[in-house]
């Protein structure tokens, strides 16, 4: 089982759900038209409908018809179809496993278990698998977020799983980390020496990481309103972006070495107290507005909401990270839901020089920029100053860009959703792109930190309008530090 391709049975738990449809099943599509599934490879659904192997393909066509993008091929269509199999299983039923053990082959192919479910789930069907004696040490598992909601939580779950497979089999999913410009992170910082020999407290002032969502709850007010933007996107996608910003150089790109550093970061994240809280964490919650001259209810009037809710959709921070490398380096993060417009970036501040010999022109030399744009419109640009074109005027400074944007740099290429990538990984074998367990736990125990600190200042959230920036008070905890 070597070569890039490898021949496995990829089985989606849930293959009836929202994610499966949205995502899971285009994005096969997808890679079988690249070129990257083993031509032995099949892909087996389970659920616990009744529903016969031809409703079944038909059904998965209707996903791949609404949810790609480009214009289907029919050839691939056909192809992706050949690969489908249906399995009913109630999860519950350990005997039902068997099924899933006959349409299996492991002698050709590897078996990847794909878990598109909740997790309350996981413990039946790691039980399920057992049980069918379908667990070889080639198996694999996939499991999506939330991996708890704090850090017992998150334990438990792991710990369920622990008792079926290794961790060398468990591959915890974060989208944002089959991204191709969060990837980019990488390849910026250790294949650039002008960046490698710049990226500490000498040279860097502060890093701001936003993710600003345009979307609201999008029919899930249920599970957000238990999760708020905290736990949903604090722990996982922002939490990871930073560790990919503050780590050390890794020895090389395995998964263990790159988690390695990633989980050091973690272990220097100052936790954020009762006493601190305040200063150091804005919550908001948005209340009606306008999204691209489009009226938008509030937080509260979403389908299913409730008025007497205090769940964040907003969340700003400062984090301090306690180690040699960041030392009175912050970093700001930033993330809410029906902000101005959608966008992703990481923005490093670098320090102002000791000394302007351009007063005459220019005041205060303001901090060169580098600003890592994840999405939309991915690239990367300086900010920097240049001496105006001319003569007889003195040296006039301009603020300008060096903007590499990545459509115009690669030619329009088309870039992969999150999932493809990280499909491909799993039936590869490659964990870097995903967490390991003391990485979700270690984020669990900070972000358990605030939580607590929260429920003792006993504070709301402050209501922004949707479709602004977020609660003024944001703007607030960097002026506070003076930037
Ligand atoms: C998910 C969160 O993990 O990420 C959602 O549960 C959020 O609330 C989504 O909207 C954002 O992902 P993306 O790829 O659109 O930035």
């Amino acid at each position: 089982m070597s070569g890039d391709k490898h021949a496995c049975d990829f089985s989606i738990f849930g293959v009836m759900g929202d994610l499966s449809r949205r995502k899971l099943i285009p994005s096969l599509y997808q890679l079988d038209r690249a070129g990257l599934l083993h031509e032995d490879t099949r892909i087996i659904g389970i659920a616990r409908h009744e529903i016969s192997q031809d409703d079944f393909v038909a059904k998965m066509q209707m996903s791949l018809e609404t949810f790609v993008k480009d214009p289907l091929e029919s050839d691939v269509v056909e192809r992706l179809l050949a690969r489908l199999h249906y399995v009913l299983i109630n999860l519950d039923v350990p005997e039902e496993y068997t099924r899933l053990g006959k349409a299996i082959d492991q002698e050709k192919r590897v078996l990847v278990n794909y878990f598109s479910v909740a997790p309350f789930l996981f413990d039946d069907i790691c039980k399920g698998l057992a049980h069918a004696a379908i667990v070889t040490p080639e198996t694999r598992v996939v499991l999506e977020k939330p991996i708890g909601r704090d850090l017992e939580s998150s334990q438990e779950i792991n710990d369920t799983v622990a008792r079926v497979f290794t961790e060398e089999q468990v591959y915890r999913i974060d989208h944002y980390l089959g991204k191709e410009t969060v990837m980019n992170l990488l390849a910026l910082r250790f294949a650039n020496s002008i960046f490698t020999t710049n990226w500490d407290h000498n040279t860097i002032d502060h890093v701001q990481i936003t993710v600003a969502e345009e979307v609201g709850i999008e029919g899930r007010w249920g599970y957000f309103d238990k999760s708020g933007q905290l736990r949903d996107m604090v722990q996982n996608h922002l939490m990871q972006i930073l560790t990919l910003v503050a780590m050390e150089p890794p020895v090389n790109m395995d998964g263990d070495s790159i988690r390695n550093e990633k989980l050091k970061v973690l272990k220097a994240l100052r936790p954020i107290t009762a006493d601190t809280v305040e200063e150091k964490t804005v919550r908001g919650q948005y209340g009606p507005g306008f999204i691209k001259g489009k009226a938008v209810p509030g937080y509260h009037e979403e389908e299913g909401g409730n008025p007497a809710s205090s769940t964040e959709s907003f969340v700003a921070i400062r984090v301090d990270i306690d180690n040699w490398r960041w030392a009175d380096v912050p970093f700001y993060l930033r993330t809410g839901k029906r902000l101005t417009t959608k966008r992703s970036e990481v923005v490093i501040y670098f320090k102002r020089l000791p000394h302007n010999i351009f007063k005459d022109s220019y005041k205060n030399l303001p901090r060169n920029k580098l600003v890592i744009r994840l999405q939309p419109d991915e690239g990367v640009e300086i900010e920097m100053l240049n001496k105006e074109p001319g003569i007889g005027k003195g040296v006039k400074l301009q603020k300008t860009l060096l903007d590499l944007s990545f459509s115009d740099a690669f030619n329009s290429r088309r870039i992969p959703d999150a999932y493809e990538r990280l499909i491909l990984e799993t039936m590869i074998g490659n964990q870097s792109l995903f967490i390991r367990r003391d990485e979700v736990e270690r984020a669990w125990k900070w972000i358990d930190s605030i939580q607590e600190a929260w429920a003792e200042c006993k504070e709301s959230p402050k209501k922004y309008p949707a479709g602004t920036w977020g609660p003024v008070a944001s703007v607030a905890l960097l002026a506070r530090d003076g930037r």
